[in-house]
């Protein structure tokens, strides 16, 4: 059998009962064996602060080499105020420098949104993309994924209810698959 793709899921939200995080339980369950999912934790990550690259925090620099090892970046973001939560933006700058070490450059990327909400987060999502545009992550386009009504997503063991849904997440997972395993070109840095 080869290698697994090596697959960092970043989760928005820093909640104990977290329904993004559920989410990605039920998506790393439902994953196939050739996507190894594994969640690099955001929580301890000092607010990004320039004046720190002298001496960078232990967890930045630990977090900076947990993406730089992946192969591809799953996004999983529940929605603050139209737009993704600061502890997002935050880990997304920390790994996004210093200047000309953007450890995100080339990197496969796919996103869930989730809201206990009708509209799935889909503020979040697209903010997300907007940021991933600049760190050169190319970005899985279909299937979308909105998770709305999250709350009544999953059953007592966590997982997937409804058979539409879950054939949305294997959809969302072959797609992911497929796109992380694509031809690549050399990752191109902007010199901002
Ligand atoms: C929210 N929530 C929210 N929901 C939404 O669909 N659109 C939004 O703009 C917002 N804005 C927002 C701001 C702030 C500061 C908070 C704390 C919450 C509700 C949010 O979707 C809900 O709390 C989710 O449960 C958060 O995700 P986790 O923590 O369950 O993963």
């Amino acid at each position: 059998m080869t290698t697994p793709f090596d697959v960092v899921a970043v989760i928005g939200s820093l909640r104990r009962e977290s329904l993004t995080r559920s989410l990605v339980r039920a998506l790393t369950a439902m994953a196939p064996a050739s996507l190894r999912i594994e969640v690099a934790e955001i929580a301890q990550l000092t607010l990004y602060n320039q004046d720190l690259e002298d001496m960078p925090p232990t967890a930045w620099r630990n977090f900076r080499e947990r993406i730089r090892r992946a192969d591809a970046v799953l996004f999983a973001t529940p929605e603050y105020n139209r737009s993704i939560p600061g502890v997002l933006k935050n880990a997304i700058d920390v790994a996004s420098r210093p200047y000309g070490a953007n450890a995100w450059a080339g990197k496969p990327a796919a996103i869930v949104s989730v809201s206990p909400g009708a509209m799935g987060a889909f503020g979040a999502n697209h903010h997300l993309r907007q940021a991933l545009v600049f760190l050169d992550m190319p970005t899985l386009q279909q299937p979308e994924l909105y998770i709305g009504g999250a709350e009544k997503l999953l059953d007592a063991s966590g997982n997937v209810m409804n058979p539409s849904t879950r054939q949305l997440f294997t959809q969302f997972l072959q797609a992911f698959e497929a796109w992380i395993g694509r031809p690549v070109r050399a990752a191109f840095s902007p010199l901002v």
